[in-house]
């Protein structure tokens, strides 16, 4: 594999990848393919080499553009997405747009190209746990999508299944949990409490807070996806997850410790509609047929070099606070 496009390559995951392929993957060169919407950012891939990366600014829905692109390309890493809950209850079309119809343009490509497609997804598409309920999801697991955004996963999750059993199209989808490190959106969970610290607001919490994410770095993430591409049985669906559950609640009272708060500085808001209760990935599949293993076990040191990745990097980040808290207020959040 020498020439791969990345798309959603200038957002929160794909950048990680794209640093982490340059950094681990010397023979490799990424065509990077971005809309640049509200959450992609060139700034994520500064200090990429000129010689190792060519960046395309175009919307995985435009065919054309598409089917030029994947002519010379031997591999697809597919991360670009509408990628948040509350925005997709907010407004859906979008989503239905990028995730669904942006899928199924990439797909056709691959397929009048026969380039190996490696998608993307998340763990939402398969619904919730109870937070009493010893069960992790595993590649088995019945889909049941909650959300406008997770329904779309879900639904691209099915073109890729058709596509590669009806077409021949040489795909692997990884479904991964919750993500967190540096250049992840302010919108999202931890960023959003972080940076509300940092600007002397107070953090704002759903529901009772009980609600259960499984935490993964973003680099670790990255290396599953590497390890899928290239030795991923084609057709196949790997789950990744590093054994990192925790209550909402715990993520931020660990964050309000290491930044000096006390316990309960603090808001309850509103609950997001639908919110999903607990999610947890069973990785054995994984871990036993590619040998992965995670680098980052240690969470608290984890999030405390991602607290300090938002300390140091105000820049990147300011300019979106005040838009990011106005769009919350106004639904109560
Ligand atoms: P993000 O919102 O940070 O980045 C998405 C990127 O896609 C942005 O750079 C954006 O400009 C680009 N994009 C959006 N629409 C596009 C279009 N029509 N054409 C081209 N580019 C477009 O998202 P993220 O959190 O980095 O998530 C990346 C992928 O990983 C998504 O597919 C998401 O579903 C999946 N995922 C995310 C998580 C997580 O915790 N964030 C966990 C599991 C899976
Ligand atoms: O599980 C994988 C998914 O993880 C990905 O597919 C999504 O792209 C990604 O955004 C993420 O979805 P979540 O909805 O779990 O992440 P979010 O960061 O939006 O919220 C994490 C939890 O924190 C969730 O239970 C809602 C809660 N929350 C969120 C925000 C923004 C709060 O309590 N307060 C907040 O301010």
């Amino acid at each position: 594999m020498k020439n791969i496009i990345v798309t959603g390559g200038a957002g929160f995951i794909g950048s990680n990848f794209v640093h982490w392929v340059v950094e681990n993957r010397p023979g490799v060169h990424v065509t990077v393919l971005d809309k640049l919407t509200y959450a992609g950012n060139l700034e994520n891939l500064a200090g990429v080499p000129d010689d190792r990366m060519d960046f395309v600014r175009g919307d995985i829905c435009d065919a054309g553009l598409v089917d030029g692109l994947f002519a010379g390309a031997d591999a697809v890493v597919h991360f670009a997405a509408e990628s948040h809950n509350d925005n997709s209850i907010a407004d859906p079309a979008p989503f239905v747009r990028t995730n669904v119809e942006g899928t199924f343009t990439l797909l056709e490509a691959a397929r009048r190209h026969d380039v190996r497609f490696h998608h993307i997804s998340t763990d939402e598409v398969y619904g919730d746990l109870a937070l009493d309920d010893p069960a992790r999801f595993t590649e088995e697991t019945p889909y049941r999508p909650s959300s406008p955004y997770s329904s779309t996963k879900a639904s691209s999750d099915l073109l890729v299944r058709a596509w590669v059993r009806t077409y021949g199209v040489r795909a692997t989808i990884s479904n991964c949990s919750n993500n967190y490190g540096p250049r992840q959106h302010i919108e999202k969970f931890i960023p959003r409490q972080i940076t509300n610290v940092l600007c002397g607001i107070r953090p704002k919490l759903y529901g009772d807070g009980r609600n259960v994410r499984d935490w993964i770095h973003t680099e670790d993430h990255s290396s599953a996806v590497w390890a899928i591409l290239e030795g991923g049985r084609i057709g196949e669906t790997y789950l990744i997850g590093a054994d990192g559950e925790r209550s909402n609640i715990d993520v931020l009272r660990a964050i309000l410790a290491e930044m000096g708060k006390a316990p309960d500085d603090f808001d309850w808001v509103r609950d997001r509609p639908g919110h999903d209760r607990r999610y947890a990935i069973d990785p054995t599949k994984l871990r036993r047929e590619l040998g992965w293993r995670p680098a980052h076990v240690d969470f608290a040191s984890g999030l405390r070099d991602t607290i300090a990745w938002y300390r140091d990097n105000r820049p990147w980040w300011e300019g979106a606070k005040e838009a990011t808290e106005a769009k919350y207020a106004k639904q109560g959040q």
